[in-house]
């Protein structure tokens, strides 16, 4: 129950994640959605039209399938920019992107009516037959109109975090955690940062380096600037110091990230206010169904517990005793205590202090 060996090696997979997040999970919106808008997201992101039916898309020529397996989202990404796979190019579809004319590849700005054209055609504004990777869709002007309205908004605005030259990121650390533990981690991101900025550094130098309209801008080179969040005291408190350090400094990313205790209240914060999480060291995700905006390793020790409270279904017991070490592992004995609830076992449970070993023998006496 104890992952604190594996977390430098998780960072090294953190760095090496990151410059693939960056490109497809970025803050969507700031201002909430209106109903027609939301209609156009459901499209986007599930294939489900207003009517509640789901969209049809049509593969290779004639095979019908199931917009919900091949929505939108799923190709060109929660936040609308696109995606490379493979040798394949899903280019970005952000309105504010798409409604424009674009030189890579050539092509005229879409409107309602060329966009329907493409979706039931595959025919862009120009008249050219666009890569039967991207199905066809039985849809109507109707549902192309709704939908065209929701990509105007898709990533219609910078982030927050970002300037004309720097692009500023977090690491969390709260209370509890072990000192030469925290600052070997923050140093492992700074070094990070630093060599990022060394690397890149002539890269703002060379304006227009690319054709596309997203790559032409020098100051895609921005520098990447490190902060650590120190959150001190109970948890509860933590969502006060979160928005006081955001909106002294908003940051694009929050990186790594360690806590002895659930990551819940910074992954609620992270889900708010739209900023990707990335990788936190912790062995308790609290993560909800349908959140996105943090990226876990695993979920921890609440799937080591749902784990045992499954063999249990299958296998069930007359009496359990569960014994566990204070600290974070109770997060996961309380999860299996509800979890037996919905069985007539008997279980007790006994907390032991796992750091005392004088302690732990006459808890266990
Ligand atoms: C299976 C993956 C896939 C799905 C699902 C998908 N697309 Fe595409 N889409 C692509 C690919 C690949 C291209 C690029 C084809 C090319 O360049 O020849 C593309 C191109 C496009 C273009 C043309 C962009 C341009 O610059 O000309 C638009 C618009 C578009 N898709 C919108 C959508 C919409 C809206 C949906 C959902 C209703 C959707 N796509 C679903 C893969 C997909």
């Amino acid at each position: 129950l104890n992952c604190n060996k594996n977390k430098l090696a998780k960072i090294q997979v953190l760095i090496f994640s990151l410059g693939l997040i960056f490109f497809t999970s970025s803050r969507v919106f700031s201002k909430p959605l209106n109903n027609n808008e939301s209609q156009g997201e459901t499209i986007y992101r599930n294939g489900i039209l207003p009517s509640g039916q789901s969209l049809t898309a049509i593969v290779a020529g004639d095979i019908e399938v199931s917009g919900k397996q091949f929505s939108c989202m799923n190709c060109h990404g929660r936040s609308g920019m696109g995606t490379i796979e493979g040798n394949y190019i899903v280019p970005p579809i952000a309105g504010k992107l798409l409604f424009t004319d674009a030189n890579q590849p050539v092509r005229s700005a879409y409107n309602n009516s060329s966009l329907a054209t493409l979706l039931r055609e595959g025919i862009n504004p120009d008249g050219k037959a666009i890569d039967p990777l991207m199905p066809r869709f039985i849809i109507n002007d109707e549902q192309v109109s709704v939908l065209a309205n929701y990509l105007a908004r898709l990533s219609s605005e910078i982030a927050p975090g970002i300037n004309d030259t720097t692009i500023h990121l977090a690491t969390i650390v709260t209370d509890g955690v072990d000192a030469n533990l925290a600052t070997a981690v923050a140093s492992v991101l700074q070094r990070f940062v630093i060599e990022k900025n060394r690397q890149t550094r002539l890269e703002a130098q060379r304006p227009n380096r690319g054709k596309r309209p997203e790559l032409r801008s020098a100051s895609l080179f921005r520098n990447w600037s490190l902060d650590v969040w120190h959150l001190k005291g109970r948890a509860s408190t933590w969502k006060k110091q979160l928005e006081n350090y955001y909106n002294r400094q908003p940051v694009f990313a929050l990186l790594g990230g360690l806590t002895m205790q659930s990551w819940q209240p910074i992954g609620e914060f992270c889900e708010l206010n739209q900023i990707p999480c990335m990788f936190p060291s912790v062995n308790v995700s609290g993560a909800k169904e349908g959140d996105f905006y943090t990226y876990h390793f695993s979920r921890g020790i609440e799937l080591e517990a749902d784990l045992v409270a499954n063999y249990l279904d299958e296998n069930p017991a007359q009496k359990l005793n569960q014994i566990y070490c204070k600290g974070t592992a109770s997060y996961a004995a309380k999860r299996l205590s509800l979890k037996m609830q919905r069985q007539s076992a008997k279980l007790n449970s006994l907390a032991i202090d796992c750091d005392d070993p004088k302690q732990r023998r006459s808890d266990l006496s």
